[in-house]
């Protein structure tokens, strides 16, 4: 499937068949997960595997979003905010594969020193913007796969950290359910092009 077929193909799925998906697909989807990429290659994504019906109930009582429930399998999407700690290490990582090998970089520009003051709440964006781009892989390669997903931004985090027993320094960003579509949505609305672009400069 080209590219540009599944960026147009996806839609939100919703609905479910009642069909598992196969741990060679999930394998797949992880692996499209972990080729993501991320600021100072930090990868802070982490997720937990749902598949059983307990589970999925549980996920399903943190969101208005029922449906999540039907899905064969729902990925609990997660930064690991304690990644934030290995910076140097991995810049060092970069430096050490030639990433700005003869790449003009101004070390003493000030955006350097003002991202390494973020606070609590900065890091928590900025990892989880960074785990978005994991979902995002993970929902393209799903629509390669035939496959379809919806990302669940609403639901109680602290219910989910809790039944999870998760530690405090692992925060969940997003649900996503994924299994063979039961639906075929039209393209939901889109902004014009010509609302994308403020300006041209
Ligand atoms: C960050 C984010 C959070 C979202 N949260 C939810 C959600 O909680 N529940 C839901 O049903 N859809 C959710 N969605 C799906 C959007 O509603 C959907 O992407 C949008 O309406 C466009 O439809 P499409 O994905 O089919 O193109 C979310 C999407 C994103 C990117």
């Amino acid at each position: 499937m080209e590219l540009s077929d599944v960026i147009n193909s996806r839609r939100s799925i919703r609905k479910f068949r009642e069909e598992d998906i196969s741990a060679d697909a999930i394998l797949q989807l992880l692996e499209a997960a972990r080729r993501a990429p991320s600021g100072s290659n930090l990868q802070p994504t982490r997720f937990i595997i749902a598949q059983s019906a307990t589970a999925k109930e549980a996920l399903g009582r943190s969101t208005p979003y029922k449906f999540i429930v039907k899905a064969p399998v729902v990925f609990v999407c997660c930064a690991d905010l304690t990644v934030i700690t290995t910076r140097e290490h991995r810049i060092g990582e970069l430096v050490k594969e030639g990433a700005f090998e003869g790449i003009d970089v101004d070390k003493n520009h000030p955006s350097i020193t003002n991202s390494l003051t973020m606070d609590e709440e900065a890091v928590k964006a900025y990892l989880s913007m960074n785990v978005a781009i994991a979902i995002e892989h993970i929902v393209l390669k799903a629509v390669e796969l035939g496959l379809g997903s919806c990302w669940i931004g609403r639901f109680d985090r602290n219910q989910v950290k809790e039944y999870l027993s998760l530690d405090d320094n692992i925060f969940p960003v997003m649900l996503l359910p994924v299994g063979h579509p039961d639906q075929s949505p039209n393209a939901r609305p889109r902004i014009a092009l010509d609302k994308l672009v403020l300006k041209t400069i």
